[in-house]
């Protein structure tokens, strides 16, 4: 008589043991959005919880993450000063490189990742030089290569490019060894889906195309073949992790690049997402943090080493 199938039973005691995925403070990259002036805080109606922060007050906030186990953050620039060349992408006194150089002062261990890209610096919004209707892939690389070096004379410890330019990889990884930044990383927003998951953070960065949409440069979600080449291409450019952004409705993507890639996945858990969880917990549709732990370990799950999450800060307070 053959035994029965017996699953076993997840007791609280064996539970833990048995656990196939886990996830701690190195999992996870929280965004900060970071603007110029002093002593500035402006809430985010699409975003409840997340802040754009002027530099004083981000190294308090990020002061609170590090104390709640915080090991690393995404920087992201919203700037006023826009014009057609891009030129504020790379300036030296952007509220960016300030925020770099004052991270670095006070917690010198804390990853910092910095996203680089042209829309929030530009006056009609695209992620590139506009020439006429179209984007010109040529002209956006040096600007892009620019704004990489500034970042990474600051301190930045890697740089994430979320353009989707071609030979993006290529030309900052070039422009850093040149001025001997080897050691400074490349995270490659390389499989960068065309997606309504990013509306809040349009609202947030003030950067919504102001003509025409991102389709030609971005990749249609309904596919997955060009995902593994795109990522492909960038790891042979130099990238040293890649990135799938949004993640939830692509953590299938996620599980093939595990499986095809030997770097580090990193999922973009993106402000849609995280709009959509806090909507509805507010509402008390949802049990907030029972939603928001079980997103993030499917994410790792799928195959991600890292994931940003505007959760992160809240997800850290409640793994204590
Ligand atoms: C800009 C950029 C975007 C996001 C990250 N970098 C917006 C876009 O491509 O339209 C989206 C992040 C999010 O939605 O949280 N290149
Ligand atoms: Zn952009």
């Amino acid at each position: 008589m053959p035994h029965r199938y017996r699953r076993l039973r997840l007791t609280p005691t064996i539970r833990n043991f048995v656990r196939e995925t886990n996830f701690t403070a190195y999992d996870l990259l929280q965004p900060f959005f970071v603007i110029d002036g002093k002593n500035k805080k402006e809430a985010i109606s699409s975003m409840p919880g997340i802040f754009r922060y002027s530099v004083d007050l981000l190294i308090k906030e990020i002061e609170t993450y590090v104390r709640a186990g915080g090991r690393g953050g995404v920087l992201f620039g919203v700037s006023h000063h826009k014009d057609n060349t891009g030129k504020y992408a790379y300036a030296t006194s952007s509220p960016v490189v300030a925020a770099i150089k004052a991270i670095k002062k006070h917690f010198p261990q804390f990853l910092i990742v910095t996203d680089v890209c042209l829309c929030a610096y530009m006056s009609h919004g695209h992620c590139g030089i506009v020439e006429g209707q179209k984007i010109s892939n040529d002209k956006t690389l040096p600007i892009l290569a620019k704004m990489a070096l500034v970042h990474a004379q600051a301190g930045a410890d890697m740089i994430a490019p979320s353009d989707m330019m071609d030979f993006r990889v290529s030309a900052i990884r070039q422009a850093l060894n040149k001025e001997h930044f080897e050691d400074v990383g490349i995270l490659s927003y390389a499989v960068k889906y065309s997606s309504a998951y990013y509306g809040p953070f349009r609202d947030a960065a003030h950067s919504a195309p102001g003509f025409g949409d991102r389709k030609t440069y971005q990749m249609d979600p309904a596919n997955s073949r060009e995902a593994l080449k795109e990522a492909r291409r960038d790891v042979e450019d130099g990238a040293d992790m890649v990135m799938v952004k949004p993640v939830l409705a692509y953590l299938d993507i996620v599980s093939n690049l595990r499986r095809e890639l030997n770097v580090p996945i990193v999922g973009y858990n993106v402000s849609g997402e995280y709009s959509m969880i806090k909507a509805a917990a507010q509402n008390g549709w949802v049990d907030e943090k029972a939603i928001v732990l079980e997103t993030l370990i499917s994410i790792k799950r799928a195959g991600a080493d890292i994931i940003i999450s505007y959760h992160a800060k809240d997800a850290l307070k409640w793994l204590q």
